[in-house]
């Protein structure tokens, strides 16, 4: 069996970090919380993190607008709402 460890100083693999991740775990703290993975000297949170933003996290992926149903025009309206509530709280009202 070949084991990818993740974070040596608790010896959690990449698949146990998946795992997690899949139970609910999304970001590199709630993985810690659930196994003590970047809780010693703090090296592997990268790893974590890039694990999580592979995909790691199903719940992720699923707060996304294209895997909610919204169409590329809803996407593209919410996007520049977003944009204008930033302008007209930075004071850039367009004259
Ligand atoms: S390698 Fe994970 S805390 Fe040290």
């Amino acid at each position: 069996m070949n084991r990818v460890y993740v974070c040596s100083c608790f010896g959690i693999t990449e698949k146990q970090v998946r795992e997690h991740a899949e139970a609910g775990a999304c970001t590199p703290r709630q993985i810690a919380s659930a196994s003590k993975a970047g809780t010693d000297c703090g090296s592997c949170v990268r790893s974590i993190q890039s694990i999580l933003g592979r995909g790691g996290c199903p719940r992720r992926e699923l707060s996304a607008p294209a895997a909610v149903g919204a169409t590329a025009v809803e996407t593209a309206v919410a996007q520049a709402a977003a944009v204008q509530a930033v302008g007209r709280s930075a004071g850039l009202e367009a004259a």
